[in-house]
């Protein structure tokens, strides 16, 4: 009896804990996106978000990346575009370099400890996931 109970513990136990990591893992991006992004490039992705108006460059669509790259999702250079870090979008930037900011929200960080660099990166890879997404 003992041993069913504990058998029905941990099944409950996974059960739950594999819906949390499936909800969360959906949402996570969705929720960054939403704090972070859609003032400018708008709820949608479309590029119309109440800030646009402001900018002196033209917020883009990030729902037509894919089309814009013969059908195919150009992953990496989402990553580094949203990152911003390593220059690829350098020239007349006006897109918040958000590998620097999420790098400041982590805080410091002891030497050695990397964990603030993988929950940058996680940040950012959900954001890329989420704009996948929401490809045309
Ligand atoms: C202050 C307005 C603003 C905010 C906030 C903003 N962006 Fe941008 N974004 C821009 C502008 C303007 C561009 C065009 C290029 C540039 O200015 O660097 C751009 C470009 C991009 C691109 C490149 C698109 C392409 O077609 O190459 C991606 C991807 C992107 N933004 C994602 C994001 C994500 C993800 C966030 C939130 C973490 C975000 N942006 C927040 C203004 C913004």
């Amino acid at each position: 009896m003992k041993q069913i109970m504990a058998r029905t513990a941990v099944a409950a136990l996974f059960t739950g804990f594999s819906f949390i990591g499936a909800a969360s893992a959906d949402d996570a991006g969705k929720g960054e996106y939403m704090a972070y992004c859609a003032t400018c490039h708008g709820e949608a992705g479309l590029g119309d978000g109440p800030m646009a108006e402001f900018m002196s460059l033209r917020v883009p669509d990030l729902t037509t990346i894919t089309q814009a790259n013969d059908g195919v999702f150009p992953f990496l250079q989402v990553v580094h575009a949203i990152d911003g870090r390593s220059g690829v979008m350098a020239h007349g930037r006006e897109m918040p370099v958000w590998g620097n900011r999420f790098m400041t929200e982590a805080g410091d960080a002891m030497a050695g400890d990397y964990s603030h660099v993988y929950e940058v990166r996680g940040r950012i890879l959900s954001l890329a996931y989420y704009i996948e997404s929401l490809q045309k």
